[in-house]
């Protein structure tokens, strides 16, 4: 099947910002307690309580920003209960996953200290739905406040002398849903009186988030800006990939049809109309894109793996799933005016994961390799780019076989990344490479494929889908020529010299 893509490599469309790349752990399921935090005391190696072999493979990614108590416990999360002598701190219930105990052993100061040893920017979300403002404002001056004050002497006699950089802070999270039910005209109201009190201490500037909406609720959006777009630096959208019904049958991680793996293509590629529509209601009131939406909850939600916690989120995670994940950060890169920070939902254990565990194992999901072989584009300048090939079909259904995204980084190397997501068709792909002048030196590649629908990795084979180089190409002149596999994604580095 005939695809031609043109990337225009003299012409950029902006910088893109490498907090598309952002992660999200909330305390769900296995996310925080076994797949990030193991305590000191435990069998399992780890730094300061956190287990070295997630750490490691986390700083691979370079992730630049994580998101971090929920998610949903967010807005019944009281920090206060999670500082201070760990033997001290208040037992509670996690009401909404799975009604377990929590014990609070990961609170701020580990939090933080995980941000510091993954050299990402944290991003915390405040608790609106069951908090009080001072309680919010309290927060954020023990966190990053230098010099004298109630709070900042806590901190210190919790043993952290100097106040830690926090940047991204969220008023509240799905407030329109499980942080509190409210219509969007009255959290504009209490967005705008919590923001009050989230103070700037010194050098911390905080970039105030607002909740956004769920999905298509386009009310939701005009009226939260209408009434407090002045107040915030960027507003939420959460939107989730799922093949079947949310609240009855989702649909199996693996195992499924190849009917469900069109309909997963097609409700991820949703996401670019959700940030079309939503972005052009900001733009009513933003024109000039100061305000930036964050994604700050993407990715699939299938049913949980049979036999577990149907609380707990724990789902496998297949080429379907890279698939997804190569489309989305595709959008999102094509819409970089506006997406200036997205966080995959989750980290570890929990719904998208990159990382699955097992007691002391450990595997790299899918998605964990799109993440890695796309990280060249994180804060590289996007190239604009021309797609038009056959389209992918199924049932009289259509979408578009092939998603292209490529950026030129700060040394000048250009990347390609390409997802092909026919799950019988290779994409014959002729790539035309305007601007270059003839002057390509070097082309190398990685590849991410798979012959069946939903191969993954387990514990006892954790290597069954890892990217491979990719050869399958030829270059004549400025034009590329190359064979995609069904059901792969596949990062390409030009070099021009
Ligand atoms: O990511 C799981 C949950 O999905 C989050 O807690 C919530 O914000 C969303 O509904």
């Amino acid at each position: 099947m005939s695809h031609v893509i043109t990337i225009h490599s003299d012409l950029s469309k902006g910088k893109i910002n490498r907090n598309i790349y952002g992660h999200f752990s909330e305390h769900l399921g296995r996310c925080i307690y076994e797949g990030i935090w193991v305590g000191e005391d435990s069998p399992i190696p780890n730094t300061e309580g956190i287990r070295n072999d997630v750490l490691e493979a986390l700083k691979q990614l370079n992730i630049p920003v994580l998101r971090w108590p929920g998610g949903c416990f967010a807005d019944e999360y009281h920090w206060k209960d999670g500082v201070g002598p760990s033997e001290n701190r208040k037992q509670m219930v996690n009401t909404h996953w799975g009604g377990v105990v929590e014990n609070n052993h990961f609170g701020t100061h580990e939090f933080l200290r995980l941000c510091e040893l993954l050299d990402c920017e944290p991003y915390i979300s405040g608790n609106v739905g069951s908090g009080t403002v001072q309680e919010m404002s309290e927060w954020v001056e023990y966190m990053t406040f230098d010099g004298v004050s109630p709070m900042a002497a806590w901190r210190q006699e919790n043993g952290r002398e100097k106040p830690w950089n926090v940047k991204y802070f969220g008023v509240g999270n799905e407030n329109w849903g499980c942080g509190g039910n409210m219509r969007p005209e009255y959290y504009a109201d209490l967005y705008r009186r919590y923001q009050t009190y989230v103070r700037n201490y010194g050098d911390n500037k905080i970039y105030k988030i607002a909740c956004g909406p769920n999905v298509d609720d386009y009310r939701w959006m005009e009226t939260v800006m209408r009434e407090a777009h002045p107040f915030m630096d960027a507003i939420s959208l959460h939107y989730y990939t799922v093949p079947g019904e949310f609240w009855t049958s989702k649909g199996a991680a693996t195992g499924f049809s190849e009917q469900e793996w069109f309909t997963t293509m097609k409700k991820a590629l949703h996401m670019d109309e959700l940030i079309t529509r939503h972005s052009a209601i900001m733009d009513q009131y933003d024109p000039n894109k100061r305000i930036g939406l964050i994604v700050d909850e993407w990715g699939t939600w299938f049913d949980v793996e049979p036999g577990t916690n149907p609380g707990f989120l724990y789902q496998q995670n297949t080429i379907r799933d890279a698939l997804v994940a190569g489309l989305t950060l595709n959008i999102f890169h094509e819409h970089n005016d506006r997406v200036v920070m997205a966080n995959i939902a989750q980290i570890v254990n929990v719904l998208q994961s990159v990382i699955l565990t097992e007691g002391e194992k450990m595997l790299l999901t899918p998605t964990y390799h799109v993440f890695d072989m796309y990280k060249v584009h994180q804060d590289a300048e996007r190239l604009a780019t021309h797609y038009s090939g056959t389209d992918y079909e199924m049932d009289g259904e259509k979408i578009p076989q092939v998603s292209v995204t490529a950026s030129k980084d700060q040394a000048g190397k250009i990347h390609v990344s390409l997802c092909n997501v026919s799950h019988t068709e290779q994409s014959d792909v002729t790539i035309q490479l305007r601007g270059l002048n003839g002057l390509v030196s070097k082309i190398v590649g990685q590849q991410l494929a798979s012959d069946s629908l939903d191969a993954h990795n387990t514990f006892e084979s954790p290597d069954v889908l890892k990217p491979t180089p990719f050869e399958t190409f030829e270059l004549q002149g400025d034009v590329l020529y190359a064979k995609l596999p069904p059901m792969s994604v596949t990062v390409l580095e030009i070099t021009a010299e």
